[in-house]
């Protein structure tokens, strides 16, 4: 099971601290993009301090305009409101959704939360229709649970 390899080198990435976080992050990012063939773009995002906006962190796939996203808009906006994973099968469907690639078909947001507090998320677009399942979003709060801790 390829998420259960996986989450070891997430650990072992996130432990080592002869790499500053952004590069920690960065490195998750490109495991998950080098392994999952369905994860095509894979990003952070950040609220700014106390703003209700958020901000690109870490990401690998095509550069994006969306370096800021306000609370509330887009499917990442949503998930800073709500603090809910948002698992997005179609993204044809969604009303409120930011395209950042005509190839993205499908997305999912998981939020981040350091000491109960929704803080960021990680964004995953994928150009496979309705790919993710619940394991994916297993796997990925056990990601957004590491990176929790050195934030
Ligand atoms: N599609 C996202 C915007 C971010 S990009 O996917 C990188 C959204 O609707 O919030």
């Amino acid at each position: 099971m390829i998420f259960e390899n996986l989450k070891p080198q997430i650990e072992t990435i996130v432990l080592n601290k002869n790499k500053t976080v952004d590069k920690r992050l960065l490195s998750i990012c490109e495991l998950l993009e080098a392994n999952i063939t369905y994860y095509n773009w894979v990003g952070f995002y950040f609220r700014n301090g106390n703003k209700e906006e958020l901000h690109l962190g870490p990401y690998v796939g095509e550069p994006t305009d969306h370096t800021i996203i306000p609370f509330g808009k887009g499917i990442c906006g949503q998930v800073a409101v709500s603090n809910e994973n948002f698992v997005v099968p179609d993204v044809t469907a969604q009303d409120n959704y930011i395209a950042c690639s005509i190839t993205v078909k499908a997305e999912i947001v998981i939020p981040i939360f350091v000491n109960g507090e929704n803080i960021g998320q990680i964004d995953i677009d994928s150009n496979t229709p309705n790919p993710f399942t619940e394991a994916d979003e297993r796997f990925l709060e056990f990601v957004c649970a590491q990176v929790a801790m050195i934030l």
